[in-house]
């Protein structure tokens, strides 16, 4: 499903993560290479690279200039889910299809697995090839911001917070921006800044991030009580089992459709606002806010 569009991107991005972290047989900490390359090099939807190298494309830039941004991005994600299924924290045995990486080594080489990506994205973000240094730096700022506390670490401690919790929409919705919504506002973000967009694009594009990231994160919650592991490469019912608080467990199941129904319509809007046409970017949002539950299921009203 989501190969098809931008399928040469994708290969790019791919190639160049196992060009970033190669194999070193001969160090005595080998290990932590081939655990990185473990947990970023299988199949998974690089929807963040992708949507930053579909601005790119929409702003008339070609792909490479974009894709070690996009790769730090990719990274700083990938150490995210690593550390998610941690056993402290959702305590989940499946990833991208394979063992998590905890179980596959140990939880000591999770942890120091996902702190070297963390760190590497921004080794390679700092060495970007054909960008000024004050767009890199930009985009190191920009990267610590929506991946630290008021970004994607927040919404992961209000996630953990809410365990067992009644929250409401709001506070539900906050943890979905911040958790999720950041690095996806990151990565068009991260076009903006490479592209050298106009305020006014930038800030359209920062807005629909945060909807694509609430909607995305909405359907993963749905996706975690409807779907299977053959559909999504991790187990399905892990928020449950967790008493996490989710779209479906706060909203339920239609009312959760609606939202982000509502949300792809906005989306949809803003898209229109900015300068230039975006088709692949459009494809690409309309995709990834796809939900089969979406056509069969309608309000009763
Ligand atoms: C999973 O992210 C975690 C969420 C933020 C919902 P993805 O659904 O993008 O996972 P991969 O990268 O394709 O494995
Ligand atoms: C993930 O949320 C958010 C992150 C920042 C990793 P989830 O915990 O719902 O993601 P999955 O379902 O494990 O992929
Ligand atoms: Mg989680
Ligand atoms: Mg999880
Ligand atoms: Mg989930």
């Amino acid at each position: 499903l989501f190969t098809e569009i931008f399928a040469n991107e994708k290969t790019l991005i791919e190639q160049r993560l196992s060009q970033l972290i190669t194999e070193h047989p001969s160090l005595p900490y080998a290990d932590l290479f081939t655990a990185a390359r473990y947990s970023l090099l299988p199949s998974a939807k690089r929807i963040r690279p992708l949507l930053l190298l579909a601005t790119l494309q929409a702003f008339g830039l070609p792909a490479e200039i974009g894709i070690d941004p996009a790769c730090s991005i990719e990274m700083i994600h990938t150490y995210s889910l690593i550390h998610d299924d941690l056993p402290c924290m959702d305590n989940d045995d499946y990833r991208r299809g394979q063992p998590s990486l905890h179980k596959a080594f140990s939880e000591s080489h999770a942890l120091l697995t996902g702190d070297f990506l963390l760190t590497y994205a921004f080794e390679v973000l700092s060495q970007a090839p054909k960008l000024s240094d004050r767009q890199k730096i930009a985009l190191v700022q920009t990267l610590a911001e929506y991946a630290g506390s008021n970004g994607m670490i927040g919404g992961q401690v209000i996630d953990l917070l809410s365990e067992s919790q009644t929250i409401d929409w709001p506070t539900l919705e906050l943890m979905h921006d911040l958790k999720t919504a950041s690095l996806i506002t990151a990565s068009l973000e991260f076009g903006a800044i490479i592209a050298d967009v106009s305020s006014d694009d930038r800030a359209i594009l920062q807005s629909m991030g945060k909807k694509i990231g609430i909607a995305f994160q909405i359907i993963d919650d749905l996706l975690d009580v409807t779907s299977s592991f053959s559909e999504m490469g991790k187990l399905a019912g892990s928020d449950e089992h967790n008493k996490k608080a989710t779209a479906t467990s706060i909203l339920g199941i239609l009312p959760s459709c609606n939202k982000i129904k509502d949300l792809c319509s906005e989306i949809e809007k803003e898209l229109k606002l900015l300068s230039r046409p975006a088709p692949i970017l459009s494809s690409l949002i309309k995709q990834l806010t796809h939900f089969r539950l979406l056509k069969p299921q309608h309000p009763k009203s």
